[in-house]
């Protein structure tokens, strides 16, 4: 079976991006693939956060992929920081990897604009990413578009390490689906739905059915009247990509069915769709953090067989390098 490897970093909130990008994509895949799991705390870490706060991110972030139907009977899901195989082998890629090319990263141009202070953590996040892809001799890494680019990254090293010193690392392949691979901020549809900046730019998912529709009401539209989905229209086309990612029409379907009815008409009904689909996420979520001792069996359970797989392909490298 295939092996899949992904996760979430558990900054700010999780938003509709990360459901429609990865992990509704997670749980799609869970019975044909060897799937793993993990919140990355240690990636969060590298841009200003809370650590008073952060144990109950880490926390949430794992419940909401229970939520959201992932079943830990099926899959391996554990909290990156537990495993110390992901930084010592971070350590042994950073040897292979050029500062030229971590310069060249999107997000790392992007968040080193908007941090105050930019620290190596930032900077050496992708090699950390690709020690998390490269300890399980992942296959599949399903993400949204914004992480294409890590995993190819992830991709050049393990070559690169696999030339130097023989093969130890499988390669990975990125899996994207296109049309939920970026779902656009709600204020502005040029720029992507993230967990951080203003709140009333995402759909988080726990937000209440209030907010929710308060969001997508208050979400920007194009100039025209016509539900259309056109490179033109940006804000349109997002929204209806979000209603058609959470309702599974397809986009003609929704466009024909709000032929000569405005923006009102379709915003009502894709609220609609969106609490159809992650309000039952949200509920759950509610329910599941009443258990006490379900999150720390289950990353019990996770971080044991993590390990284990994680530490064999640890001990190769090490092996290979000259090290064992
Ligand atoms: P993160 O935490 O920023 O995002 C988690 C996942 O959500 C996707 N995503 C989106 N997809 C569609 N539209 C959006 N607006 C949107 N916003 C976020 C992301 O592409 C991602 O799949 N570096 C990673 C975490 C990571 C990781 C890994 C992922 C660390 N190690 C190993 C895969 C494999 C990150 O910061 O994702």
């Amino acid at each position: 079976m295939k092996r899949v490897f992904s996760a979430v970093r558990p900054s700010g909130e999780l938003q509709l991006g990360n459901y429609l990008g990865a992990i509704s994509q997670w749980v799609e895949m869970q019975d044909g693939y060897d799937c793993i799991f993990s919140v990355v705390d240690y990636h969060a870490i590298t841009t200003e956060y809370d650590p008073k706060i952060f144990p109950q991110k880490i926390k949430d972030h794992l419940l909401f992929y229970l939520a959201a139907g992932i079943d830990p009977k099926k899959c391996t899901l554990f909290i990156q920081s537990q495993n110390p195989n992901h930084t010592e082998l971070a350590w042994l890629l950073s040897t292979v990897t050029t500062v030229s090319e971590l310069k060249r990263m999107t997000q790392f141009k992007d968040k080193s604009k908007k941090e105050k202070i930019i620290s190596a953590g930032l900077f050496n996040y992708p090699v950390l990413m690709a020690a998390d892809i490269l300890l399980y001799q992942t296959d599949v890494v399903p993400v949204g578009e914004d992480q294409k680019q890590h995993v190819e990254i992830a991709a050049d090293i393990a070559k690169r390490f696999n030339y130097h010193f023989g093969e130890v690392f499988k390669i990975p392949e990125v899996k994207l689906v296109k049309e939920r691979a970026r779902i656009m901020s709600l204020t502005n549809p040029m720029k992507k739905m993230s967990k951080s900046g203003e709140d009333k730019a995402r759909i988080n998912l726990s937000d209440p059915d209030d907010i929710i529709i308060k969001k997508i009401k208050s979400a920007v539209t194009d100039s025209g009247k016509k539900i259309e989905y056109s490179q033109d229209k940006p804000a349109i086309a997002n929204l209806l990509r979000i209603y058609s990612a959470c309702s599974s029409e397809s986009i003609e379907q929704i466009v024909a069915k709000f032929k000569g009815k405005g923006y009102a008409d379709f915003k009502n009904s894709l609220v609609e769709v969106i609490i159809k689909k992650i309000g039952p996420i949200r509920d759950k979520k509610i329910v599941l953090e009443k258990d006490e001792e379900l999150y720390k069996k289950i990353i019990f359970e996770g971080l044991e067989k993590a390990e284990l797989i994680s530490r064999e392909t640890l001990e190769k490298a090490k092996r290979a390098a000259g090290l064992l």
